[in-house]
C-alpha cells in the first residue's frame, strides 16, 4: 500500500479559479477586491512569499499593493502605514508579513489592522472568535490544512487528530479547527515527552514544526491522514517535517512538501480577501 497524495497544488488551482469567478461578479458591481501587503526589511523568505502572494492576486483579478518598508522603520512609522491602509476603502484585506525585525512590537502592529481587514486571521479579535466558535476570519494555513483533510474524504467526527506545533499562526488555530470539526485533539510541542506515543494514535496527523525528517513512518498509524505543514531547507531544497520515503508506505493519505500546504495557504488568502470584499459590498 502506498499513501494517496493530497495534491495541494491542484486543489489550490481549483480554489483560485472559483475565486476568480467571484471576483468577476464583484467587478460587475463595480468592486475590485484589494489586498495590501506590508513587508518590512529584506528577509529573503518573506520577499519570496510576498512575491508569490502578489502573483496569486494577479491570477485571481485581485488588486494588490505592497508597502515595502525599510529594515530600520520605527514602530510609529509602521503603525502610521497600517492606519493609512486601514482607512483606505479600496483596501479590503491587509497582511503584515511575518517575521518583522526584532525592534518592532508585532502584537501592537497586528492590533492596528482592523479585524474585518485581517485576511490572516491573526488579530486577537479573530483569534478570539475561533476560540468562542463565533464567525470570524480564519488563518490561511489552518484553512488549507482543513481543506486537505476534506480532500482525503475521511470523516473527521470522533477521530483522533494530533497536531505537532503550538504556534499562534498554524498549530493552535489548526487544532481549534479540528476540534470544531468534532475531532478529539492532542497538541504536541517541543517539550512533549515520547512524541511517537501520541503520533502513533493519530487518525489525522498534522505536523507544523519546520524540522526536516521529524516524522518517520514508524511514528505513523497505518492508514492515517498525514498533513505536512512544516517547511525547512535542506541543501537548498524545500522540505517538510515528514520523511516521505518511510511514511508513504504506511499512511493512507499524505500532503507533500512542496505542493501541499504551501499553495493551499496562498489560495486560502485569496478566498479570504474576496470574502471580505463580498461582505463589504453586502453591508
Ligand atoms: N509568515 C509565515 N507565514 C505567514 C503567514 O501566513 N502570514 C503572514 N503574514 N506572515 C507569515
Amino acid at each position: 500500500m502506498s499513501a494517496i497524495i493530497l495534491d495541494g497544488k491542484k486543489l489550490a488551482a481549483k480554489l483560485e479559479e472559483e475565486t476568480l469567478g467571484r471576483v468577476m461578479q464583484l467587478k460587475e458591481k463595480g468592486i475590485t477586491p484589494g489586498l495590501a501587503f506590508i513587508l518590512v526589511g529584506e528577509d529573503p523568505a518573506s520577499v519570496v512569499y510576498v512575491r508569490s502572494k502578489n502573483k496569486a492576486c494577479e491570477r485571481c483579478g485581485i488588486r494588490s499593493v505592497t508597502c515595502h518598508l525599510p529594515e530600520d522603520v520605527t514602530q510609529e512609522e509602521l503603525e502610521e502605514t497600517l492606519h493609512k491602509l486601514a482607512d483606505d476603502p479600496e483596501v479590503h484585506g491587509m497582511l503584515l508579513q511575518l517575521p518583522i525585525p526584532a525592534h518592532l512590537d508585532e502584537a501592537r502592529a497586528i492590533a492596528c489592522i482592523p479585524p474585518h481587514k485581517d485576511v490572516d486571521g491573526f488579530h486577537h479579535v479573530n483569534a478570539g472568535t475561533l476560540v468562542n466558535g463565533a464567525p470570524g476570519i480564519r488563518a490561511c494555513t489552518p484553512l488549507g490544512i482543513m481543506d486537505l483533510v476534506k480532500l482525503s474524504g475521511v470523516e473527521t467526527r470522533g477521530k483522533h487528530a494530533v497536531v505537532i506545533g503550538r504556534s499562534a499562526i498554524v498549530g493552535k488555530p489548526a487544532a481549534l479547527l479540528l476540534l470544531e470539526a468534532d475531532c478529539t485533539v492532542t497538541i504536541c510541542h517541543s517539550k512533549t515527552k515520547d512524541l511517537s506515543f501520541y503520533t502513533r494514535q493519530a487518525d489525522i496527523l498534522v505536523s507544523a514544526v519546520g524540522k526536516a525528517g521529524l516524522i518517520t513512518g514508524d511514528m505513523v498509524k497505518p492508514g492515517a491522514v498525514v498533513i505536512d505543514a512544516g517547511i525547512a531547507r535542506v541543501d537548498g531544497k524545500v522540505v517538510g517535517d515528514v520523511d516521505r520515503a518511510s511514511t508513504e508506505p504506511v499512511a493512507g493519505w499524505l500532503s507533500p512538501v512542496p505542493g501541499g500546504c504551501g499553495p493551499m495557504t496562498i489560495a486560502e488568502l485569496m478566498v479570504n480577501t474576496v470574502s471580505i470584499a463580498e461582505a463589504d459590498y453586502a453591508e
